[in-house]
C-alpha cells in the first residue's frame, strides 16, 4: 500500500487506508484564497476554496479521516497561511484535542514581492498535533546552528565527541561556562528559504515547498521505516524526502498534473493504471505498491 501516488480527492481515497496505520501526516491543503492555480500551459491545476467557511467545510471531514488513520503515537502537521490559520486551529483543537497541540511553527522566508501598503507577508503557519500524549520527537536529528553574534567574545571549541561549544570564562570567579552551538530548532524557522525561480529543486509547480522544510518535519516526527501520508501531495515534496530518508509513504492529489510531476520526481517511469475516471486514476510507483488497485472500478 505504501510507495504509492494516488490521483483523487483524499476524502474518497482515505477510507481505503486502515485505522491507526500512519506515523506522520503532512497536510498542505489549498489556502482560503479565491485563487486559481495554473500550470505552465495555462491549464487549471486546482481552484482554492473561495471563502474561509468553504475551506473549513472542506477540511473538517478530511481532518476526521486523517485522525482515524494516524497511529496512537502519530503526528499531523497542518500547513496554513495567516489568512486562515486561526480558524483552522479551532478545527484542529476540535478534531485532535487541545491537549494534543504541540507547536505552532512559524516558517519565515524572504523571497517574493514587496508591498508599500503593509508589512511584508513573509511567513506561513504550521500546526503540529500529536494523536495522544505519546509522540515521536527526535530532537537530536533537528539541531540547528545558533548564529554567533558578530562581536561575540566567546571562544569556539570542539570536544572529543565532535560537539561544538561556545566557551567563556568569568573574569571574577574564573569559572568556565560552555554553551552548545547546535541546539534543537525553535518554533520559528528562519533558516529555510522559500524556493526561488531558478532553484534547482524547482519543478514549476506553484505551491511547491522546499525539501529542507520536509526534511526537518520528517526527521523530527518519524523513525526509519515510519509511514508518512501526504493527502495534498502536490508535486511530491513530502514523498521525495520520505524516499530519501528511508521512510514509507503514500501521496494523494486531486490534480492529474500534480500526480504526474510527483511520479516523475520519484524517478520511476512505471505507471500501473487500470480503467479509470478522473477521480480513480491510480499510479503505483516503486516497491510494495498495489493496495489501492482495489479502488479501481
Ligand atoms: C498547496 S498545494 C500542495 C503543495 C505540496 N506541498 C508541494 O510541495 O508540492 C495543495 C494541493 O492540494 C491538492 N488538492 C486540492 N484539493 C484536494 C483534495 N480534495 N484531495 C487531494 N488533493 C487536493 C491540489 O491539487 C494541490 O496540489
Amino acid at each position: 500500500m505504501t510507495q504509492t501516488i494516488i490521483c483523487g480527492d483524499c476524502l474518497e481515497i482515505m477510507p481505503s487506508i486502515p485505522d491507526k496505520s500512519i506515523d506522520l501526516i503532512y497536510a498542505d491543503p489549498p489556502f482560503a484564497i479565491a485563487k486559481t492555480f495554473r500550470d505552465a500551459k495555462g491549464e487549471i491545476i486546482y481552484d482554492n476554496p473561495k471563502t474561509i467557511s468553504g475551506l473549513l467545510e472542506m477540511m473538517a471531514p478530511r481532518l476526521v479521516e486523517l485522525r482515524r488513520v494516524l497511529k496512537p503515537t502519530g503526528s499531523i502537521y497542518l500547513h496554513c497561511d495567516p489568512t486562515a490559520s486561526h480558524y483552522l486551529k479551532l478545527l484542529m483543537d476540535a478534531v485532535f484535542g487541545v491537549n494534543n497541540f504541540r507547536n505552532e511553527i512559524i516558517w519565515c522566508y524572504s523571497i517574493g514581492g514587496k508591498s508599500n501598503k503593509n508589512f511584508g507577508e513573509k511567513h506561513d503557519v504550521i500546526f503540529w498535533y500529536s494523536k495522544s500524549n505519546k509522540w515521536i520527537f527526535n530532537s537530536e536529528d533537528i539541531n540547528v546552528r545558533i548564529p554567533r553574534k558578530p562581536d561575540s567574545h566567546m571562544k569556539v571549541i570542539t570536544d572529543e565527541q565532535g560537539n561544538i561549544w561556545q566557551v567563556k570564562t568569568d573574569k571574577q570567579t574564573g569559572k568556565i561556562y560552555k554553551y552548545p552551538l547546535d541546539k534543537t530548532a525553535n518554533d520559528y524557522w528562519i533558516d529555510i528559504e522559500q524556493l526561488n525561480r531558478e532553484d534547482s529543486e524547482r519543478l514549476h509547480y506553484q505551491t511547491q515547498k522546499p525539501e529542507r522544510l520536509l526534511e526537518r518535519i520528517i526527521s523530527a516526527s518519524t523513525n526509519k521505516d515510519g509511514v508518512i501520508l501526504d493527502p495534498f501531495c502536490g508535486c511530491g515534496t513530502t514523498i521525495a524526502v520520505a524516499e530519501k530518508l528511508n521512510r514509507k509513504w503514500i501521496g494523494i492529489d486531486i490534480s492529474k498534473n500534480a500526480c504526474e510531476i510527483a511520479r516523475k520526481r520519484i524517478g520511476n517511469n512505471t505507471i500501473t493504471k487500470g480503467g479509470h475516471d478522473d477521480k480513480r486514476d491510480i499510479r503505483n510507483v516503486g516497491n510494495g505498491a498495489g493496495g489501492f488497485r482495489a479502488l479501481l472500478p
